[in-house]
């Protein structure tokens, strides 16, 4: 499974990891990747990897040779084609059993942020992309890569996100705009897992 970063996930975490949860999945055969990482080494504060690790996957029996951090923090470009390749040697048909995504208020997923290169990047699985409105680069799965899993969920929680989560699903298709908006196929649909307070706009 590729995760996430951002404050949903983090919550996702934290209950995968505590005493409920924990012992339901044979973490033996669960393989972490990421779906996107920042240029930051793995201690610092805005890592994804760090995070979902404090957050409680670094608590699990996940064996340490299945965990796969993405390395954003240096040669951007060069260790994103390290990622595909690695991808590409990990993952039985080069597709993930899960991709797990947040959705940001500007509709973003992953770090397909809105105008950005990566959005329009079909011929690679893991690129660098750079955002100018963060002023940073980051490291990300494409839409092809993502498309390709054979379960996409699409966590979306809290009032913040109703106004955004009703133009992605109700306005026109326009993912330049609105990039959470081409997550999921026809033969691979993203799963919206939605809290009342961000589908409030939804139920007419
Ligand atoms: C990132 C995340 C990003 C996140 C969404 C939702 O690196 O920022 O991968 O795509 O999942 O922005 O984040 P929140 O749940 O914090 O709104």
């Amino acid at each position: 499974m590729a995760l996430s970063g951002g404050s949903t996930p983090k919550a996702i975490f934290e209950g995968l990891a505590s005493p409920e949860y924990a012992l339901r999945v044979d973490w033996q055969h669960v393989w972490l990747f990421w779906g996107d990482e920042r240029s930051v080494p793995p201690q610092h504060a805005d890592s994804n990897f760090g995070m979902a690790m404090h957050a409680g996957m670094g608590r699990l029996p996940i064996p340490p040779q299945h965990i796969f951090r993405m390395h954003a923090e240096s040669h951007i470009e060069a260790n994103a084609a390290a990622y595909e390749a690695l991808l590409k040697a990990e993952l039985p048909d080069g597709r993930f059993d899960l991709v797990m995504l947040g959705m940001g208020n500007d509709g973003h997923t992953a770090s397909l942020f809105p105008g950005t290169e990566a959005l329009k990047v079909f011929d690679r699985w893991v690129v660098a992309n750079p955002v100018p409105l963060l002023g940073t680069d980051r490291m990300t799965l494409t839409y092809s890569c993502i498309n390709a899993a054979r379960n996409i969920a699409i966590y979306v929680i809290g009032e913040s996100k109703a106004e955004m989560l009703d133009r992605v699903l109700e306005d026109p298709y326009s993912p330049d705009l609105l990039p959470s908006q081409a997550v999921g196929t026809e033969g691979s649909k993203a799963l919206w897992i939605l809290d009342k307070a961000a589908g409030r706009l939804l139920l007419g």
